[in-house]
């Protein structure tokens, strides 16, 4: 019997108001225009997990940053494994996957909170059932990134962000240079012009989908 061939599975990371969401959108644009097949998803889910992850970030829930990590590795470990729409599953099918955000996010947000090598034990099942192809990191600086997001935000709270977002972004950059042997990650300037950085990513990717 002939081997089911795999299919590609691309991870967006940066931080927030990196301009992610754009660059996503793009790409599911030009696979739709080219007749591409692909399912596009994100983290934190809209499962029962995910939501509860979203009503503890929105303050309708308390609870600790330790239990936010450990509430993300299991919404990680359900978005790959749940019985109707599971990742792992489509991937493995041959369904090409991307996903805003997987596990460097929590990498990078939750060992700022404690240590990274927690954040990776607790993620290890996700990376050990499947790793990106590759993971687009759109690096922006936090500041750029504040005025992205500032409409939305109060000054402190917009001050807390930026302090936040710095500490993020090095531990993105710590997490890829401890995990570059093991992973695919390709670090693109989210500065440039949003239709520019669009053809670069499609540069270094287009061969996983075509
Ligand atoms: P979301 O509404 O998806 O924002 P964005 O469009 O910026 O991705 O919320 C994601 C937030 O959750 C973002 O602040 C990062 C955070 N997050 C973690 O803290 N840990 C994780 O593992 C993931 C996936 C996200």
């Amino acid at each position: 019997m002939q081997e089911q061939k795999k299919g590609s599975f691309i991870v967006f990371e940066g931080i927030d108001g990196s301009g992610k969401s754009t660059q996503i959108q793009l790409l599911k644009n030009r696979l739709a225009g080219l007749g591409v097949p692909f399912y596009s998803t994100f983290e934190p889910t809209d499962s029962p997990i995910g939501s509860l992850i979203h009503q503890i970030f929105t303050g309708r829930i308390l609870s600790d940053n330790k239990v936010v990590a450990a509430l993300f590795a299991a919404d990680r470990l359900d978005h790959l494994l749940n019985p109707t729409n599971g990742i792992y599953a489509k991937v493995m099918s041959g369904v090409s996957v991307i996903s805003d955000r997987y596990y460097f996010s929590s990498y990078a947000y939750h060992s700022v909170d404690m240590p990274m090598d927690w954040v990776v034990t607790a993620n290890s099942p996700c990376a050990q059932l499947l790793r990106a192809t590759a993971t687009v990191f759109i690096d922006v600086d936090p500041g750029d990134a504040i005025g992205r997001i500032a409409k939305t935000r109060s000054q402190l709270e917009l001050f807390e962000t930026r302090e936040r977002l710095v500490s993020v972004r090095e531990k993105y950059f710590e997490a890829f240079e401890k995990y570059r042997d093991a992973e695919n990650i390709l670090i693109v300037d989210g500065g440039k012009d949003p239709e520019v950085l669009a053809e670069e990513i499609w540069e270094k990717i287009s061969g996983y989908f075509l």
